[in-house]
């Protein structure tokens, strides 16, 4: 059995100061969470959260890391750095990251086992563009994310991969939970050939994309999909509640 994960990904949003307000009004309202909550939120605002979450259910998350252990890399933060202030897991390859600031497979994956390595769970976006969809080159372009991304790496107990179709992303267009499903299956096959049926079969990989509290409950009823990564409802307490708590 797969235990959903519901993971907030703050973006640049939110002061230090803001983020604890939204903690403090979140923490009540998932008390009872039954999937694991994370909130991956700015660098600036790690200290003050990983504060503010003590004694709750949720657990920290960062936007990214490093590639490298320490040294001339201008505007980066380590696995070390993050450690020391409790995060647990870290974004890496989110679509704005490919899109804005030149983040390729290459890179995911050196950062990603540079997660692993470093005890940092790392979580994997994938995701075709409105174009590469429109050309039927999904799948193509998944096994390249996945294969690449993942590549040379072993032991899968602390990945999740996190499908997100960038044309869903911030949109509001949300992929139909019947597609997600299919494609987020695609990827478990991918893996299945590649690292074999029990790492399929353990892998949690989550849907992201417009997920909120009104398709949350269908998206969550599919097979394949084991948890959301969500953007703008995760800055909304009550609605990043909702969504945690699909199950009630
Ligand atoms: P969204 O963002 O929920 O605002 O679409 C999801 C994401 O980018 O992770």
């Amino acid at each position: 059995m797969r235990k959903p994960i519901i993971a907030g990904n703050w973006k640049m949003n939110k002061t230090a100061k803001e983020a604890v307000e939204l903690i403090e009004a979140l923490k009540p309202l998932v008390a009872k969470a039954k999937p694991e909550v994370v909130v991956c939120v700015p660098y600036t605002d790690l200290w003050a959260v990983a504060d503010a979450i003590k004694g709750s259910k949720i657990r920290l998350g960062a936007e990214n890391v490093a590639w490298a252990d320490k040294g001339a890399f201008t505007g980066e933060i380590s696995a070390e750095m993050l450690k020391e202030i409790g995060v647990e897991y870290v974004i890496i390859g989110h679509s704005e990251r490919r899109q804005y600031f030149g983040e390729t497979d290459a890179s995911v994956n050196a950062r990603t086992k540079q997660a692993l390595a470093n005890g940092l769970k790392p979580i994997v976006c994938v995701g075709e563009t409105l174009e590469e969809r429109e050309k039927n080159k999904t799948n193509r372009v998944l096994k390249k994310q996945v294969l690449e991304g993942l590549a040379g790496i072993t032991d899968f107990t602390d990945v999740v991969i996190a499908y997100e179709p960038v044309w869903a992303i911030g949109t509001g267009k949300t992929a139909t939970a019947e597609d997600a499903n299919k494609t987020i299956g695609f990827i478990r096959r991918t893996i299945k050939a590649n690292f074999g049926e029990d790492v399929a079969k353990a892998l949690r990989i989550q849907y992201g994309g417009s997920m909120n509290p009104k398709n949350v409950k269908e998206l969550m009823a599919e097979r394949n999909i084991d948890g959301g990564l969500i953007g703008g409802a995760s800055l909304k307490a009550e609605d990043f509640a909702c969504i945690v708590n699909y199950k009630d």
